[in-house]
């Protein structure tokens, strides 16, 4: 009769207990929501900032702008917005982990876009139609077209900010949707038309926003002769750049955001305009760059309005209205380094002689 009365007090206890535990969590989870909605609304809010620090990092941006994007219009998207900051967060945490591993071994591969055709969901006619192109390694190809002809949604989509409606775009014969991202990251290097910095110092904008590898990002200030440059600011790597870059000149942000793009030695690059802004010292920078990548065996996508620009490159490909147009192979076994033949200049060529 007693042990009976006792077990019953003991499990409304335990009950009690379980109620209370529920409760608790409800109450976090209820609590992690609207700290985790608020910001994302916050964020949307502060639209371009946000748009800038996570166009960062390709391995974050993917997941993260699109929500953010849309939900400024729709609720549901917002919850997803959600999952993608849970994802930055959980990415942001396992950082310490990846850089201990081992550096991933170069891939021989190449880059592959096949029929890929693409449309924005609110106009008619599709940005892209049946699209094709391939780049082996150590190889530049240069996009040109018109304004509007789709080249920066072919280069959205070749780092996989975007997906194809039909056909693909393999990296080493895989989708690059396909891959993990935390192996995809940090091979590819994106310079977006918008070169955008977050508010943060240089090193963690070259960093991506993760953890910063002091030696890393050194190495890709070099590569990108960005690092005397940074040397002269008043605390060097640790400079705080300001809210949307402001303390820098359009030229050095673009020239910073060219160090974050090579960041690590990805194997492929994607330049969107990155000259646009750069004066002779900084299109002689670019130029190095691009050529240390090339000797590097990177796969260099060089997004140009301006067709002249792209002399250099192994091969042109013309857009217009979305479609290839024309495919200019050129200089096939030269380097922009050993370019030097009559009628041809290199960028670097280009820049030097404007300057004198
Ligand atoms: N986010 C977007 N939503 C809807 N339409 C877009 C978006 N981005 C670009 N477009 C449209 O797609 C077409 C191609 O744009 P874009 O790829 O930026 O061309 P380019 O880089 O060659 O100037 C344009 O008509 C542009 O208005
Ligand atoms: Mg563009």
């Amino acid at each position: 009769e007693e042990q009976h009365k006792r077990n019953i007090e003991l499990s409304t206890e335990l009950q009690d207990r379980n109620h209370t535990a529920a409760s608790i969590s409800r109450f976090i989870n209820v609590m992690m929501n609207i700290t985790v909605i608020g910001t994302a609304a916050w964020l949307v809010l502060n639209n371009e900032l946000t748009a800038g620090a996570l166009i960062a990092s390709v391995l974050l941006m993917r997941r993260a702008v699109a929500p953010v994007e849309r939900s400024i219009t729709s609720w549901k998207t917002l919850q997803n917005a959600k999952a993608a900051f849970k994802n930055i967060d959980r990415r942001l945490n396992l950082a310490p982990e990846f850089s201990q591993q081992p550096p991933l071994p170069l891939p021989a591969g190449y880059l592959s876009v096949r029929k890929v055709s693409f449309g924005y969901s609110n106009r008619g006619t599709p940005t892209l139609q049946e699209v094709t192109l391939k780049v082996h390694p150590g190889e530049v190809i240069g996009l040109t077209g018109n304004t509007a002809a789709g080249k920066s949604t072919l280069g959205r989509l070749i780092v996989g900010l975007a997906k194809p409606d039909s056909g693909y775009v393999r990296l080493d014969g895989i989708d690059v949707s396909r891959w993990r991202e935390e192996d995809i990251g940090p091979r590819i290097g994106y310079l977006p038309q918008s070169s955008e910095l977050f508010a943060g110092t240089v090193e963690e904008n070259i960093a991506r926003m993760g953890e910063v590898d002091e030696q890393e990002v050194v190495n890709a200030a070099q590569m990108s002769a960005v690092h005397e440059m940074i040397l002269q600011f008043p605390q060097a790597y640790k400079t705080e750049i300001g809210e949307d870059g402001s303390f820098l000149s359009a030229g050095q942000r673009q020239r910073i955001a060219l160090a974050r793009a090579v960041y690590k030695n990805p194997k492929l690059l994607v330049l969107d305009e990155p000259d646009a802004n750069l004066d002779v010292e900084g299109k002689i920078a670019l130029a190095s760059t691009i050529e240390i990548m090339k000797s590097r065996g990177a796969i260099i996508v060089f997004i140009s309005h301006q067709e002249k620009v792209l002399r250099f490159a192994d091969n042109v490909l013309r857009l217009r209205k979305g479609k290839v147009t024309m495919d200019l192979k050129f200089n096939t076994k030269k380097t922009a380094a050993t370019e030097a033949s009559p009628g041809t200049t290199s960028l670097a060529t280009d820049a030097k002689k404007s300057a004198s």
